[in-house]
């Protein structure tokens, strides 16, 4: 009786040391994938529910709510400090930046494409313009939803979402005269003197949001 339960002591201490390595590993990998969305999602869903393609999407929105909420509280703030022509400078400036920044923070590569850009650096490639022109032809209501997930050339997964125009956004992509005030339009122009980005109205399609995923993500 008392060897056999010295046997069984020494298999549970040998178990209880086999979990406590395995609860090492997991918390190490755990503090990896917090830098890594992808991996992330990975580790949280469940293979028979969750296909790869969906893990893009769910990650691509959560990263474009992310940077939208970023852009558009500075956004929101520089307007307070300093109205419309306060807006455009601070824009013109950290825009890039911010997305960027949360580029690295996910490990991804986001970016805001327009057919109509202000920035010549946010003109769309081949593939996001064929996106954009996709869009376009879209028969839906209203963009609220839509999303797609493609591969580019290189096999990289990319997940686009399109970017529509509210009223807030008037002011400075609206139609010269009646929401750009003149002055304001002189700003833009001389940020920016290719800007293509006005004339829209509420509702329009603006541009995408593009998240573009290293193909080794998953791997
Ligand atoms: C205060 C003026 C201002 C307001 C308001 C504003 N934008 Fe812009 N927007 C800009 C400027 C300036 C840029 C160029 C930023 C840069 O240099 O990257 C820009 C760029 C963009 C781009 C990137 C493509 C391009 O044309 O370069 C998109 C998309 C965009 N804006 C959408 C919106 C939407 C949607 C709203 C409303 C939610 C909005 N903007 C409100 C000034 C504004």
């Amino acid at each position: 009786m008392k060897t056999f339960l010295i046997k069984n002591l020494a298999l549970l201490l040998l178990l209880s040391g086999f979990f406590t390595s395995c609860n090492q590993q997991v918390s190490k990998s755990e503090g990896n994938s917090m830098k890594n969305p992808v991996e992330e999602a990975f580790v949280e869903a469940t293979p028979t529910q969750d296909t790869t393609l969906e893990i893009y999407r769910r990650q691509g929105k959560e990263i474009v709510k992310a940077t939208f909420s970023a852009l558009n509280s500075q956004l929101k703030s520089a307007m307070k400090q300093g109205g419309v022509p306060y807006a455009l400078r601070f824009c013109n400036v950290t825009a890039i930046p911010i997305t960027d920044s949360l580029s690295a923070r996910y490990d991804v590569d986001i970016k805001r494409v327009s057919m109509q850009n202000r920035n010549p650096d946010n003109a769309p490639d081949a593939l996001e313009e064929s996106m954009i022109a996709s869009l376009q032809k879209m028969m839906v209501a209203s963009y609220e939803g839509v999303n797609m997930v493609v591969l580019d050339q290189d096999e990289n997964p990319v997940y686009v979402q399109p970017i529509v125009l509210g009223d807030q956004c008037l002011q400075c992509h609206g139609k010269l005269g009646d929401d750009i005030l003149a002055a304001n339009y002189e700003t833009i122009q001389s940020l920016y003197p290719n800007d293509k980005a006005t004339g829209y109205r509420s509702g329009d399609l603006r541009g995408i949001w593009r998240i573009r995923f290293n193909s080794t993500n998953l791997n």
